[in-house]
């Protein structure tokens, strides 16, 4: 087992994945540490679904028929400022060409592209995914923070047993089709989804790892 900080270092996201199952007890393991996530005043207000077998076949059906209806995405909250800052553009935009590139799909390789984003809706055929909500009428900024804290350690707990995860906006685009799937309380906003299992170790795209700014572009000790 990875220690936190070799886990830290270990994890990126995964965008292929073997179809092996994580065994049930390492996934209950990892989802029990990970509960000890801190939150402001212990609240706690996280919601977590396991979406797997003919259950998760069943919503990859019904979210690549939105997709392919050409339904446009309708997540429930908005992730970024719209236009981003131009800076974060920039990085934005290297890690969209990053991943492309190593998926040896061109600029102008438009059917390619769209089969790259459709890879989103399908969960990147992943043999699990995570769907995480909150109280859709409860939240408050510092909330997105605690569900925060909870799926980092989720791919972190993933990263220290050798499994290999990716976070996914891109998987609560549609939420009344999570809502159709998933025993959620009425009123759940859904974050995020966490796409897992084992990563295929020869998928270049695996081993794509954008880079980060260097300490001193973000890092300043005071004192
Ligand atoms: C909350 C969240 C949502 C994300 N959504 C997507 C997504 O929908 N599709 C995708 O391919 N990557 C998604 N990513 C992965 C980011 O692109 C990735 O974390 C970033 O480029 C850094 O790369 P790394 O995770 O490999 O270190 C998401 C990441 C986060 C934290």
């Amino acid at each position: 087992m990875l220690s936190a900080l070799d886990s830290m270092h270990a994890r990126r996201s995964i965008r292929v994945f073997e179809p092996a199952l994580v065994p049930a007890e390492a996934i209950r393991r990892i989802v029990d540490a990970a509960g000890r996530a801190p939150s402001s005043k212990n609240t706690q207000p996280w919601r977590l679904f396991l979406v797997q077998g003919v259950a998760l076949a069943a919503l990859r059906a019904d979210y690549l028929a939105a997709f392919d209806a050409g339904e446009k995405p309708r997540p429930a909250y908005r992730y970024s400022p719209d236009p981003l800052p131009p800076a974060w553009q920039a990085r934005a935009k290297e890690v969209g060409i990053g991943i492309l590139k190593h998926k040896g799909i061109t600029r102008e390789d438009t059917a390619g592209r769209r089969a790259h984003d459709r890879e989103n809706f399908e969960f990147f055929d992943a043999p699990h995914v995570f769907f995480l909500g909150t109280d859709g009428a409860a939240f408050g900024h510092g909330t997105f923070l605690d569900c925060g804290f909870i799926l980092d350690n989720l791919m972190l707990g993933l990263a220290s047993l050798g499994y290999g995860s990716c976070p996914q906006y891109s998987a609560v685009s549609y939420p009344d089709i999570l809502a159709r799937h998933l025993p959620a309380d009425a009123g759940t906003l859904f974050i995020a989804g966490l796409a897992f299992g084992t990563p295929k170790q020869d998928a270049p795209v695996n081993s794509f790892q954008p880079a980060r700014l260097p300490l001193e572009a973000w890092f300043q000790v005071v004192g």
